[in-house]
Order: structure tokens, then sequence, then C-alpha cells
């Protein structure tokens, strides 16, 4: 059975097998994590030459490290001797890595530099230092945020996001001087959920929002938030699978903050801002809004909440979230974002433990076999084919919908029934100029 037999996306209808199933989570990670970009860092996690993280791609374990030229590497944290893992500790700053079981070592660019008895190996025809490296990624970084792939194949990272990355400078762009990722590293919680339930309700699902989240959002907002239920200004928009929904109502998700003074700064940004992006995008920078980048990146403009949505097998996964700010932006400011979003979207947090809940029991539900075995509705509104002026990509308006959610999951489809990369649609680009990878 192909991928595409379980995904109707025409009329809105998915086979709750892709929710469950170890065999196809196990084509997932060949298929889409092995060869998608993938999220591993910001910059600015990696600032001086040494400073390193550890991530995921897709369950492969990497360090993401600068080298002493100011590049930055990422390759795999297993060592090529007895496969033991070499880099234990989540980020910190490094000559080199040594692996604990027999002492080789690796440089910041991965490259097996020395090991004990290096003479024994040497003496080894065909034995050559520079064959048993810890496996390099390709890397590419697009303002900021830092991408990885293992496949050679794939096209540029610039071709990978396409015109996405003009709604992406909507946050990535909005102030002069770049972004950062708040200091103190990520917050890291374990949900036991499929890992595509959270990103799809981050490709487009406001719709939960009116439900889900009246609790924690009246409190602060008001019933229905106002701004959620405008029809009018509610848009998604869709290009190669990444998809972003917002309502243009420029302080929607960072009123539920709750913290006047936070949003008072941010009223006094807007005329900045729209001078330097324009109107429309300006009013998505802290609005009604949540996006993912296909398939595991996802945030939230206004708390301005990154994360990943790391799989840790297919009813397990482990979200990793960091909070990113401009860099020029008062301390005092970031530091209220900090709370904010820790009030808001952490483990902790008063909206993100109602979504967990919701996606662990829409797992777990699928261990009865007659469960299982049934489908799942995304049929809500069909998707138009609009072609709004000056927008890029596959849009929606005015309506709420499953239109993201159904692009989302044809992507998925297409990823895991293709043969290389060949098979994988591009959306041509039309408004950011290549960046060199
Ligand atoms: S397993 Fe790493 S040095 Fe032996
Ligand atoms: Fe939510």
């Amino acid at each position: 059975m192909k991928a595409a037999d379980y995904v109707d996306v025409q009329f809105g209808a998915i086979d709750r097998r892709i929710f469950w199933d170890p065999a196809i989570y196990e084509r997932e990670l060949e298929q889409i994590f092995a060869r998608s970009w993938l999220f591993v860092a910001h910059e600015s996690q990696v600032a001086e030459p040494g400073a390193f993280v550890t991530t995921y791609m897709g369950q492969d374990s990497v360090i993401v490290a600068r080298g002493d030229s100011g590049a930055i590497n990422v390759f795999l944290n297993s060592c090529p001797h007895r496969g033991n893992r070499v880099c234990f500790a989540d980020s910190g700053q490094s000559r080199a890595f040594t692996c604990n079981y027999h002492g080789w070592a690796f440089g910041l660019d991965g490259g097996l530099k020395k090991m004990p008895k290096m003479g024994l190996y040497k003496s080894t025809p065909g034995f050559r230092m520079e064959d048993w490296g810890l496996k390099a990624a390709r890397v590419a970084e697009y303002k900021g945020l830092v991408f990885a792939t293992f496949d050679p194949d794939a096209p540029s990272l610039d071709d990978y996001l396409g015109d996405f990355r003009w709604y992406l400078d909507a946050v990535l762009d909005a102030e002069e001087g770049g972004t950062e990722f708040l200091p103190g590293g990520a917050t890291r919680s374990v949900m036991n959920c499929n890992w595509k339930f959270p990103a799809d309700n981050f490709v487009g699902d406001i719709y939960h929002a009116l439900w889900t989240h009246l609790g924690g959002a009246e409190p602060t907002l008001g019933r229905h938030g106002g701004v959620i239920v405008d029809n009018e200004g509610s848009y998604q928009v869709s290009v190669n699978g990444h998809g972003w929904e917002f309502n243009d109502s420029f302080l929607g998700n960072a009123a539920t903050m709750g913290d006047r003074e936070l949003l008072r700064y941010m009223k006094s940004r807007q005329d900045k801002i729209a001078a330097r992006l324009g109107d429309f995008r300006m009013k998505m920078w802290g609005s009604v809004a949540s996006a993912t980048v296909f398939p595991n990146f996802s945030f939230l403009p206004g708390y301005f909440t990154f994360r990943t949505f790391q799989p840790k097998g297919p009813t397990k996964t482990e979200i990793h979230a960091w909070t990113l700010v401009p860099k020029t932006m008062p301390d005092d400011i970031k530091d209220r974002f900090r709370r904010g979003s820790m009030r808001t979207f952490s483990p902790s947090g008063m909206l993100e433990m109602d979504d967990g809940e919701n996606w662990e029991h829409s797992t777990s539900a699928n261990a009865g076999f007659v469960t299982r075995n049934q489908k799942l509705c995304y049929a809500m509104a069909p998707v138009a084919e609009q072609v709004e002026e000056g927008l890029p990509g596959h849009v929606t308006r005015g309506q709420l919908s499953d239109a993201n959610q159904r692009y989302f999951y044809k992507r998925w489809a297409e990823f895991m029934d293709a043969k290389s990369w060949s098979d994988i649609p591009l959306a041509p680009r039309t408004r950011v100029p290549e960046a060199a990878e």
C-alpha cells in the first residue's frame, strides 16, 4: 500500500494507522527525517568557535559545533569505533570531542584526530584517519536558523523552504540586527503522542484554540479572545508542506501572556516593523498564529516559542522549546518574553498542557484494534486554490479550514512514496534571493 492511500487529501480523511504503526514510523525515519532539512540550532546557541549543542535529526543524535573557521558543523554523535555516544552534554564549549570508551578524539568538524595506540591503526593497510570521522551532514542557515540534512541529493535549503522564507521573515527579520534564542537552553518534555499530532496542530489547527484553550484565554482576552473568531482576517498559507495560519491581529497571541508592559513595547515597534516588512507581515508578528516548517519544527508568533517535535517512536515525542527574540530588544522586555512564554507554552504553561493531553489521548486511543482501523476527519471546508495578490504559496483566506493540514499530509505522502528527491515537487521560488549554503 502506498502512503498516498492513507491520506485522502482531496476530501480530508486520514487513516489512523499513520499515527501508531511501527512499520510506518520506521519508514518515516528513512523517507522523511533522513531526507529533509531539519532545524538543529539557532546560530546564537553556537556563537563562538568551540561552542556546541547536541540535538536529534530524527532519532539520530547529532552534535552541532562551531569550528575554528567560524563555520557551523553538524555530525553524528556516535563513535565509529564501537558506536558509543561521544558527547553527553546538552551544550558547552570544547576543543574536541573524546569518546569515553577507548579515547578516540574528534575535532570540531567531526574529523578523527587521534586515538590511543594510533600507530597500530596506521600500520593496517588501507586504514585512513579521514575515513573514520563522525559522519557529517550538510548545513545551511536561513537568517539565524541552522538546518542540516544527511541527504546529499536534497535540494538547497533555499529551495526546500522556498517562498515560505517570505513569511518566516515576519519573525526572523522584523527588527534590524537579527534574532537570538534566549540563553539558558531548551525546555524539554516528553509526550506520549505521535510526532505528527503536534506538527499538524501547529501547521493549521486554529480551530482547537476556540475550545481547548478557551479556559486559559478567557481570563486574559475575554470570551473567544475577540480576535480568534475574526474570519475575515484569517489566513492559512502553505508552501512545500510548510504552513502558517494566522489572524491579522498584530497582538493576538502576545495578548494572552497577560503582560501590559510587554504589549506596550510591542505596540511601540509597530510602525518600524511595518516600514521594514510592510503592513501585512507586520500584523503577523504577534498575531493569533502558529506555524510548522515540515516536518517537525514549529513556532508561535507572539509568544515567540520555537520548538522541535523529536520523534522517539510511533507513540512518543520529545519537545525541545526555546524563546526567540530580536537581539536589539531591551533586556527587560526579553525577560518578560521569557516569563510570558513559560507561563503559556512550556511543560507547565497553562496553554501547552491542554494541547499535550489531547495529543496523548488521540494517540493512545489507537491501542484499540477497532479504533485504529477508523479514519480521522480533516474535511473542514473545501480547499480552495486561491490566488491572493502579493501572497506566495497556497492561500486560504477568510475561513477556518483544514487546508494547511491537508497540504501537510499531502507532503508527508509525497516524501513517504518518493524513490528520490526527483519525485518530490518543489514550488518555484519567487520571493527571496538565493543564500549561500
Ligand atoms: S567506542 Fe569510541 S573509542 Fe571505542
Ligand atoms: Fe494549542
